[in-house]
């Protein structure tokens, strides 16, 4: 029976999720994928499976929806899934400006970025504490340290909360034996601009600042594992984030435009 080291990764059906996917089976961990897409997840299952003697499951979710999280939680006590490790990944960004969505709209994008990543590290922890520990991954953002963008108003503050969210996870449990990391990459080549709408943006980014997916996973796993509280990947983005956090907004802002042209395009 498969009942130990299961990691569950929100956001598995594409792009930095399912790569942190695979890089997980090939080191042995049993798997929960879950995202909107069910046949997607499913032939991705299947190709996981078939490369690694691993038992992969999935459950089709819209975290959008105020109980997506208690029926993933309920779905892995049902089947005795112990989750050693949740990877809070799932995430897109809204092109449309700010004045111009519905309300709606935004608190679906606070539900899928933030609550769902509250409310499932909160429904996971009581398990991981009574197990004698867990690691909880949260996919955040370099905008986490940048000025918000023009274009996005929420994007970058809610990784900031995300941020911070991580480190009072790690505060208040490192004793117990459970750490969160707080991945913030840059501009990686998945589906996000195309599922956002600003893939044409994304095309105008310098090359030397946009990494694949399966390097940022790789960066993001061994800092997840090794109990890292924050993970930069890449040497780029790491000198990016020390700029972020010493020089003035002004000048971050003039520097913002010239390398991610799109965070201030008006439409
Ligand atoms: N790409 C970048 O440049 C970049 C940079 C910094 C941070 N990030 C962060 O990295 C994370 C992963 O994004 P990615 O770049 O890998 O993008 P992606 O390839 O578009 O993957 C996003 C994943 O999230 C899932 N998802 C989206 N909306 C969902 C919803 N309502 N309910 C459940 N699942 C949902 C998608 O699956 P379904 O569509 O099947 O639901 C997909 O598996 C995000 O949190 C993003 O903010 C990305």
């Amino acid at each position: 029976m498969h009942m130990k080291n299961y990691a569950l990764i929100t956001g598995a059906s594409s792009g930095i999720g399912l790569e942190i996917a695979k890089n997980l089976a090939g080191k042995g961990y049993n798997l929960i994928l879950t995202a909107r897409r069910k046949e997607l997840l499913e032939s991705l299952a299947k190709e996981i499976t078939d490369k690694n003697s691993i038992h992969v499951d999935l459950i089709s979710m819209d975290l959008s929806k105020y109980e997506a999280p208690e029926e993933i939680f309920e779905f892995c006590q049902s089947k005795n899934y112990q989750v050693d490790l949740l990877v809070n990944n799932a995430g897109y960004g809204i092109k449309t400006s700010f004045h111009n969505t519905s309300i709606e709209d935004e608190e679906n994008f606070i539900r899928v970025l933030g609550t769902s990543v509250v409310m499932l590290t909160k429904l996971f922890i009581p398990n991981m504490i009574k197990n004698g520990g867990g690691k909880i991954m949260i996919v955040s953002s370099v905008a986490s340290f940048a000025a918000p963008s023009a274009i996005q108003p929420l994007y970058g503050p809610i990784k900031t909360f995300m941020n911070r969210f991580s480190d009072s996870i790690n505060i208040n449990y490192k004793h117990k034996g459970i750490t969160s990391t707080s991945v913030c990459p840059g501009f990686t080549v998945t589906g996000f601009h195309t599922a956002s709408g600003v893939q044409e943006q994304m095309d105008r980014v310098p090359k030397f600042m946009v990494f694949s997916a399966e390097r940022i996973a790789k960066e993001a796993v061994d800092a997840t594992l090794a109990g890292k509280s924050l993970c930069v990947p890449t040497k780029t983005y790491k000198f990016l984030v020390f700029m972020l956090k010493n020089l003035p907004q002004s000048v971050l802002r003039l520097i913002g435009t010239g390398l991610a042209p799109g965070r201030y395009d008006r439409n």
